[in-house]
Order: C-alpha cells, then structure tokens, then sequence
C-alpha cells in the first residue's frame, strides 16, 4: 500500500534533485532561514548539492519530502560528532543535528513540517543510542522556534554559527517518549 493522499514521505536525496534543491536555495524564505544577512541571494552558501548527495553517509544525509510525489522540502540529519566539516564543534556522542526547509511556499503552515520532523525524530530515538537531537535556527526565527518548542524542544541557549547568530535548541530522549 503507498501513502495515502496528502501524506508526507521522506526519501533519501538523490542527483535529481539537484535542481529542485538549487531552486529551493533562491526562495526568499528559505533564504530567510539561513541567514540574517539582508542581501543574500542563496541559502546555504551555496552548497554544492551533487557533492552532499554523492558523499552521503550515516553521518550526513538529506532527505525529500514528498506530498502525492511532488517534492515539497527537504531535510539534512547528522551526527554531529562523526561529520565530517565538525560544523557543531566539540559535542557529545549519540547526538543527532537536524535541518528542515520547506522549499514550496504554497506547502508552508499545512502540518508537513511536523509530519517530517515528527518521522525524523521516530527514526533517531529508534536507533537506542541516541540520546537527544539538537538544531540551531537563527535566534531571528521566532516562527521556527514555536514550530519547534512545539514538538517538544527546549532552548539550549545563543551561539554563533559562522556568522549566524543562533538559538540552539534541544530534545531529549526522555522528553519525546513522554509525549509519544
Ligand atoms: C519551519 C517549517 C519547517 C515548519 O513547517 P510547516 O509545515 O510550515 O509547519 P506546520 O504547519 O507543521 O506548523 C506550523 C508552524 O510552523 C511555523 N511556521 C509556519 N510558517 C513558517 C515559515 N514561513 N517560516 C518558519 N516557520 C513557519 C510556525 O511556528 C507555525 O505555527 P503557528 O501556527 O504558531 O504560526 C517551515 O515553515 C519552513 O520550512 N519554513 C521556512 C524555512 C525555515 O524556517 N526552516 C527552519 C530553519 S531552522
């Protein structure tokens, strides 16, 4: 049996996506989400997408999202302590880091997010060693942080990421299950 209609499914990012994901990286929103800086004309500093999807590995991998097979969005899931660039820095074992990025506009505010995030989360806290997830929206993005406070995580605290001013937040095993 497939998804029924108007369900979110995840699927890992493959080398066609790469123009969607180069699309996505010119949408103000998205754009909005990745950095503060006003005259910014990509997201992501323009990541070379076919070079991410060819090296991924259980450390670092992107996702799509699909509603009725269009793409809608995308997701990046790490370990934090095994990727490779140590965008994190010094962090603890058993850590999952999260991004998520609606790329449609017209699929914003429709509960896909949560769905994506709410399987994300499910497939990490399977794998018994993780012992929380962590994500670092711009301390700007008040909208994300609802978003996320909603599904459970907690601030850690402000951290500068390259630059970017963030507002690290956290979820922990212990938390979700309570709310699962
Ligand atoms: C954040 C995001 C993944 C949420 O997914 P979604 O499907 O839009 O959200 P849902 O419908 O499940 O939940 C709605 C909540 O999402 C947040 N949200 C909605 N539109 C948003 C937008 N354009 N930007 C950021 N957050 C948004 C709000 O908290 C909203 O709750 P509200 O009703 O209290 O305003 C999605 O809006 C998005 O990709 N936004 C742009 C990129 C971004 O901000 N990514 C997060 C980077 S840290």
């Amino acid at each position: 049996m497939g998804p029924s209609p108007h369900e979110v499914t995840l699927r890992p990012a493959t080398l066609d996506d790469v123009p969607i994901l180069q699309k996505w990286d010119r949408e103000p929103h998205v754009i909005a989400c990745s950095t503060d800086n006003p005259a910014a004309t990509t997201a992501f500093d323009n990541t070379d997408w076919a070079q991410e999807i060819t090296g991924a590995g259980d450390a670092d991998y992107h996702l799509i999202a699909e509603v009725d097979g269009r793409p809608i969005g995308a997701m990046q899931v790490i370990d934090p302590l095994a990727e490779p660039t140590h965008y994190w820095g010094e962090v603890e074992p058993h850590l999952r880091a999260i991004d998520i990025w609606i790329g449609e506009r017209d699929a914003l505010g429709r509960g896909y997010g949560t769905s994506m995030m709410t399987q994300v989360i499910d497939g990490a806290f399977a794998d018994p060693s993780t012992v929380a997830i962590i994500i670092d929206p711009l301390n700007s993005n008040t909208d994300a942080h609802r978003f996320y406070q909603r599904l459970g995580f907690r601030v850690v605290g402000r951290r500068s990421f390259d630059g970017d001013d963030c507002l690290v937040h956290r979820l922990d095993r212990t938390t979700w299950q309570d709310r699962r």
